[in-house]
């Protein structure tokens, strides 16, 4: 590697400051075309750590044309040359895990050790994995009659525009950069307002390795930035996460546009623990699922644990003190389990909801772990996790996508009612059952409506597998072969006459 490389920056103020007023065109680092820019705060402190460039519909262009342009050359590199450079940008991702990590901890307010330095490690595996993908993009032959030769072949798509949210900024990019890259794509990337600099780091990294033009990056918020990219004219695919709302807008341009759209959007993900199951695994696995250490950021989050009456009083006993024993405190801190939440905005919402939970007859609010106690996290966007229990399913804590440390525990008796009642909802993204019966498990399996179902067990699925919710949960799969090929290709069908 050559010594004028960028060394890794261990030190996330200096970085923010570094990173301030900056977007990421045509491989350099510009300021907004408007000369704009927005102040963005460390949610566990308050304090000021810098300004986001506020792009805007000039600056989309901007991305845009180079985009266009260095797609045509994109596009005629060998695939397994595309996925190479891409194997190239993931080793030299792996010796900045640190940096990035500390700078999403300073960023967002997840909690280094549990979240931030994880997401900054799988960030890097996902390009990883993808750079060896690069010549399965196969075509078939299709039989016709003799005499005739017919195929498919898999291109590019063009430019593709990315809209990417703020709970996991780095992993959710990946899945989207990767992929469309390796397939011979170039992109541009609208970070989220509240979680600009990890990002743009990231792609800073990138681009010492890839051309000008391929990579792009840009900040500034939804409406007159996001907004523009989905509408602008030369991007032909978007592919989008976050909220259902948003999410629904995108869509609608994209239709006008008549354009593929790939959207990643909310849940209400259901757990049944059956009275038969392993205590302990399902109490660990509701602490994972829930996502506890990400304050319940994630669109996956087990926010409805359906539970057994058997069991219902002793599962609930410890998963209070699973989530009692966990430390909330400063998320640059090794000792800190738990961080804070990323927004005023999110906290106001979060804490709205819990007052519903808490005003609403029959159900029992348990508050875990304790407040951080040290004096300069006291303006820190910091919420105890709650557990409420003698939820039922129609509460609107149960019905709605809270996206804070707030989970439902609804007390069933049968089999049937918990798979209904996991089914009654607008969402499905993800659904775990834990019991020791197998056949029940599958059966399970197959009726729970969701894009993705584990038994005993909820961990994150692998970059190897698809991953995409159903019903208001989304469209398309992210993760693995399959969406590369499905969601950044495009196939077109060559009939050879060979008489
Ligand atoms: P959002 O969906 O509004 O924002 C996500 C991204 O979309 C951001 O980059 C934003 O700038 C962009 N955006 C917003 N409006 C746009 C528009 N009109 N055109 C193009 N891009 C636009 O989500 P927000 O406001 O951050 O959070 C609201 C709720 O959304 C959360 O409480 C949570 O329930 C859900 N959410 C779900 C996520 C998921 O992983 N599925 C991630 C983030 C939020
Ligand atoms: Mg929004």
């Amino acid at each position: 590697m050559s010594d004028n490389r960028l060394s890794p920056v261990l030190d996330p103020h200096a970085l923010a400051k570094e990173l301030s007023g900056k977007l990421l065109i045509d491989g350099a680092l510009v300021p907004a075309a408007s000369g704009k820019a927005f102040p963005i705060h460390n949610p566990a402190t308050g304090e000021r750590i810098g300004e986001a460039a506020e792009g805007d519909a000039a600056d989309v262009d901007k991305a845009v044309q180079s985009a266009t342009k260095a797609q045509k050359a994109w596009a005629k590199v060998a695939p397994r040359e595309r996925g190479k450079l891409i194997g190239d940008c993931a080793r030299l991702l792996q010796d900045h895990i640190e940096e990035l990590a500390r700078l999403i901890a300073l960023e967002s307010g997840k909690a280094i050790r549990t979240e931030s330095r994880v997401e900054a490690g799988v960030f890097a595996d996902v390009f990883q994995f993808y750079s060896g993908l690069g010549s399965e993009i196969k075509g078939e032959t299709v039989p016709f009659k003799p005499g005739m030769l017919t195929l498919t072949q898999r291109e590019p798509i063009g430019v593709v525009g990315a809209i990417i949210p703020w709970n996991v900024p780095l992993l959710l990019m990946a899945l989207k950069v990767a992929p469309a890259l390796v397939a011979g794509n170039t992109i541009v990337v609208k970070s989220a307002e509240e979680t600009p600099f990890t990002v743009l780091r990231a792609a800073q990294i990138m681009n010492q390795i890839l051309p000008p033009g391929i990579f792009n990056l840009i900040s500034g918020d939804g409406p007159t930035c996001g907004a523009p990219l989905v509408s602008h004219k030369d991007v032909r695919k978007v592919t989008f996460t976050g909220s259902v709302e948003t999410g629904k807008i995108i869509a609608r341009t994209a239709a006008e546009k008549l354009i593929p759209v790939t959207l990643e959007l909310g849940g209400k993900s259901p757990m049944i623990v059956m009275g038969d199951a392993d205590l302990d695994k399902a109490v660990d696995g509701a602490v994972v699922g829930m996502r506890f250490t990400r304050q319940g950021q994630s669109c996956t989050a087990a926010s409805r644990i359906f539970v057994q009456d058997a069991i219902h009083d002793e599962f609930v006993k410890r998963l209070k003190g699973k989530v009692d024993a966990m430390t909330m405190g400063d998320p640059l801190d090794e000792a800190t389990d738990i961080g804070c939440i990323i927004s005023q905005q999110q906290f106001d919402k979060v804490r709205s909801y819990i007052k519903i939970g808490e005003q609403s007859a029959g159900v029992t609010t348990l508050r875990c772990s304790a407040m951080p106690s040290d004096g300069k996290l006291s303006r820190g966007l910091f919420v105890q996790p709650v557990i409420f229990t003698g939820v039922s399913n129609d509460n609107r804590v149960a019905r709605e996508e809270i996206f804070g440390p707030v989970t439902c525990i609804i007390r069933f008796t049968d089999y049937e009612e918990a798979i209904q009642q996991a089914n009654d909802t607008e969402y499905g993204l993800s659904a775990t059952i834990w019991t020791k019966d197998l056949k029940l498990a599958m059966d399970a399996t197959q009726r729970l409506e969701a894009g993705v179902v584990q038994v005993n067990q909820n961990l994150v699925v692998q970059a190897n597998m698809s991953y995409g919710g159903i019903k208001s949960s989304g469209l398309g799969k992210e993760a693995s072969l399959e969406s590369m090929l499905e969601h950044f290709t495009q196939k077109k069908t060559i009939i050879i006459n060979l008489g």
